[in-house]
């Protein structure tokens, strides 16, 4: 069953979306050559922690950290350290849950570390639409297909690949509810979607094939050949107007 949510869930689910994004605008701002992502996990702790908020991933099973900060050719979850200084023309994806009041908003942004090459720009920047294409087609009667279609047919006609093993989601009461939403699939294939359903619909881009592989910390995954990797994602409400992007950092 995919969760419809109440007025009142909607209400705590839009908070927690809110600081969300405030915390991801904030990284934006210090995101430099030399800054460790451990640090960007410790601002990212005081935005939520003052706000109100509890970090929504650390101890989701067993992850961790308050944030996902991975780095060029890692896809996702990667853990912030203090080893992992950035360097001039790094690409970097930031990954961010808040618990508010019992209720949760998610979302990444990927981010360019001082001047970066071409490619680098155009991975973020397809990878982005894609997010957007993706949003488009959250409406009440379309289904979860037409949001993976969407999502996949941009990507791959910029001759990249959308990663397999991670998927979007349901959230607000958990951080992972029904439905699943593949960012692969076809158009008018998969459940049905409707007013008051929270989505977090999230492309995860490869510039290269789209395997990745889990390293020996057990949560970090990187591209199996190397290439560069990207990832965007929002917190979406169904409204019958349309789709209502929650974690807005824009
Ligand atoms: N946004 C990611 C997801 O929805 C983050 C989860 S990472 C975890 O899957 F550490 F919390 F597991
Ligand atoms: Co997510």
């Amino acid at each position: 069953m995919i969760p419809i949510k109440r007025p009142d869930e909607i209400k705590k689910i839009t908070r927690a979306s809110e600081i969300v994004a405030e915390a991801l605008i904030t990284l934006k701002q210090v995101i430099s050559p030399g800054i460790t992502t451990k640090e960007l996990e410790q601002i990212a702790e005081e935005v939520i922690r003052s706000r109100g908020g509890i970090p929504a991933f650390k101890g989701y099973r067993g992850y961790p950290a308050s944030i996902c900060a991975s780095v060029n050719d890692e896809v996702v979850h990667g853990i912030p350290s203090i080893d992992v200084v950035l360097r001039e023309g790094d690409l970097i994806s930031i990954d961010l849950g808040v618990i508010y009041q019992g209720y949760i908003g998610d979302a990444a942004i990927t981010v360019a570390v001082g001047r970066v090459s071409k490619e680098t720009e155009r991975l973020i920047k397809v990878t982005e639409e894609a997010l957007y294409k993706g949003i488009k087609e959250a409406r009440v009667n379309k289904r979860v297909g037409d949001i993976s279609y969407a999502i996949q047919k941009h990507v791959e006609a910029h001759g990249y690949s959308v990663v397999r093993a991670f998927v979007g989601h349901g959230v607000g009461k958990s951080l992972h509810e029904e439905p699943q939403i593949p960012n692969f699939g076809y158009p008018g294939k998969g459940p049905k979607l409707k007013e008051g359903m929270t989505l977090a619909i999230e492309p995860m881009v490869n510039a290269g094939s789209y395997e990745v592989v889990i390293m020996k910390d057990g949560w970090t995954a990187k591209t199996a050949d190397g290439s560069l990797s990207a990832h965007f994602e929002h917190t979406v409400l169904i409204t019958r107007n349309g789709p209502e992007i929650l974690t807005k950092w824009f």
